[in-house]
């Protein structure tokens, strides 16, 4: 894409101008929250936090300093949805890590289909860890999913895309300190 494609207003609005859903103040509250409960259900244990990469880099890095037990950070990278806003429904996954024995929580910007989380789970389940949990960010309602046993949520949000605080749309709008509606 060349410069001025990459600046086009049409294609990628203002973050000003985007109606936002979830505040950066509602976002630190919900992050504390859930780091209280890991380090609660972990205590006297090393846990992994495992972020989805791209898009959990930002709620991986949140969660670990708010932590008050012992961790280790890893990340894997799986993609499913190119630069659209419909997931594609192939995951590409790359995972070179090793969790058998570990304590892992996996860690996911968004359930939308489950498509991505299912993947990801059947690869480290075969790894056989000591313990798999998985935390989301988001859960968007009314999607078609793949069952998923989430136990840390931290927020559901309508069928809208959605960006901002690690989520991307054609690799924008990670930065963003909040989530925001593109659509
Ligand atoms: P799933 O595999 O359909 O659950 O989709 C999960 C992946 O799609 C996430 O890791 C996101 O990267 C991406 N995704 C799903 N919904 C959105 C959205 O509203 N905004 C940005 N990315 C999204
Ligand atoms: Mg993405």
């Amino acid at each position: 894409m060349n410069d001025r494609a990459a600046l086009n207003p049409d294609t990628f609005p203002e973050p000003s101008t985007l109606e936002v859903l979830i505040l950066p103040h509602d976002l630190r509250k919900r992050v504390t929250q859930i780091a209280e409960a890991i380090s609660h259900d972990y205590a006297n244990e090393v846990v992994w936090l495992v972020g989805v990469l791209k898009g959990a880099f930002m709620l991986t890095s949140d969660l670990a300093r708010n932590l008050t037990i012992p961790c280790q950070i890893h990340f894997v990278q799986a993609s499913s949805y190119g630069s659209g806003k419909e997931s594609s429904g192939q995951v590409q996954l790359d995972n070179t890590l090793d969790v058998s024995g570990q304590h892992v929580v996996l860690i996911e910007d968004i359930y939308d289909t489950g498509n991505t989380l299912k993947r990801v789970l059947r690869d480290l389940r075969q790894q056989n860890p000591a313990s798999l949990e998985v935390c989301t960010l988001l859960d968007k309602q009314g999607s078609e999913k793949h069952p998923v046993e989430v136990k840390y949520l931290g927020f559901e949000i309508p069928k809208r895309f959605v960006v901002g605080y690690g989520l991307d749309y054609a690799e924008r709008y990670r930065e963003l300190p909040y989530i925001a509606c593109l659509d």
